[in-house]
């Protein structure tokens, strides 16, 4: 049941740091010094991993895809379930496929799974309903652990997805050699801070609620990111555009002077997503690009990233200072929020919006 809040969803986005503290205390160590898978997956004989999904999901494999490369130094394919089904690319024995699907029963993934086991290729699922075909059919199915998702966006999967696919991802580098005990433990150490930092995100509700009654004005929105941040740009246009019904796109920041930049005028809201990470200084120098064209930029970083950037912004969004590492995780935050008040105003139905279902079992 919905508790005391107006929607699923917004009981959902709010429930992130207990159902994220839970399931990471299924993957890390009890100290938080380790990941600890509750089903062991073996990457010491895999050549490549091919991550599938839809949708949101696919967006946390595309996050995932900098975490594997980075940490365990593998070739990572990203792909859209519904495209790689019927491309039937060349795949081998040395092929781990990861399919990431909330529901466990979207029909182009489990095809996609299916194929990869024909292909003579491993499986692994990372899935929210355990008991779903997807799981049941791969070899191995880690649990994200979220609870029920009742809302057709996807919120909570999205946050548990990513913790699980960052525990596997460390898990890789471990076996194979990439990531030292050390390093394993600076990343795990700051995953255990996600579910913390989340909530701390979670508080800029209200500052949210009032930028929204801008962008619930606008006509279009475009999402900025470089590096992990690019596919939470992309999960932040799907979801504004799923329950607002505004058009929004999410670009790689850097990609803007190729195209996108001349749909920026002074009626463009563009949220530009920058966390202090080793690629702000590039990602700010493209928000000023915006800005030289009378673009409203609505700058989300930390304390530090505002004072160095903040400078003719439209908005800023302060959020916690953390290990770049977890920032997919904890602006995801604002990202949902943002997407959830803007759809108020609007007066759209949040939880089942228009034309769409919230498992896709058919192609
Ligand atoms: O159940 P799945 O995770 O396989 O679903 C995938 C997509 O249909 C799903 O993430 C969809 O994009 C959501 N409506 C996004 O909010």
């Amino acid at each position: 049941e919905k508790g005391l809040y107006k929607h699923f969803m917004a009981k959902e986005i709010h429930e992130q740091p207990g159902v994220l503290a839970d399931a990471l205390a299924r993957y890390l160590t009890p100290d938080r010094a380790a990941v600890r898978l509750p089903v062991p997956v073996d990457f010491t004989s895999a050549s490549r991993i091919v991550l599938v999904a839809c949708g949101t999901a696919h967006y946390a494999c595309h996050v995932a895809k900098y975490w594997f490369e980075r940490f365990a130094r593998l070739p990572v394919e990203i792909e859209v379930a519904s495209e790689f089904r019927y491309r039937e690319p060349p795949l081998d024995a040395g092929t781990l496929g990861i399919f990431v699907s909330q529901s466990g029963e979207t029909a182009d993934t489990l095809a996609a799974l299916r194929y990869v086991k024909a292909t003579g290729g491993r499986t692994v699922a990372v899935v929210n309903v355990e008991t779903s075909t997807i799981a049941r059919e791969s070899e191995v199915a880690l649990p994200i652990l979220a609870g029920p998702e009742i809302g057709v966006a996807s919120t909570k999967a999205f946050t548990c997805q990513l913790a699980v696919l960052a525990a596997l991802a460390i898990t890789a580098g471990r076996q194979r050699g990439t990531l030292d005990a050390a390093e394993e433990t600076r990343l795990s150490t700051a995953l255990a801070t996600a579910p913390g930092l989340l909530s701390r995100a979670l508080a800029l509700e209200p500052e949210i609620a009032e930028i929204a009654r801008d962008l619930s004005r606008a006509s279009d929105v475009l999402f900025l990111g470089r590096g992990s941040m690019y596919p939470l740009a992309l999960e932040g246009a799907l979801k504004l555009k799923e329950i607002s019904y505004i058009h929004a796109e999410g670009y790689a920041a850097g990609e803007l002077k190729h195209g996108p930049i001349a749909l920026v005028d002074d009626a463009v809201p563009v949220i530009v997503l920058a966390p202090t990470d080793p690629l702000f200084d590039k990602t700010v120098s493209n928000m000023q690009e915006v800005m030289a064209r009378d673009g409203k930029v609505l700058l989300l970083s930390d304390a530090a990233g505002i004072s160095w950037a903040g400078e003719g912004t439209w908005r800023t969004l302060a959020l916690p200072t953390l290990d770049p590492f977890v920032a997919p995780i904890v602006y995801a935050a604002p990202a949902q929020l943002i997407a959830y008040h803007t759809a108020i105003l609007k007066g759209t139905d949040v939880d089942q919006p228009r034309n769409l279902a919230k498992s896709v079992t058919v192609e």
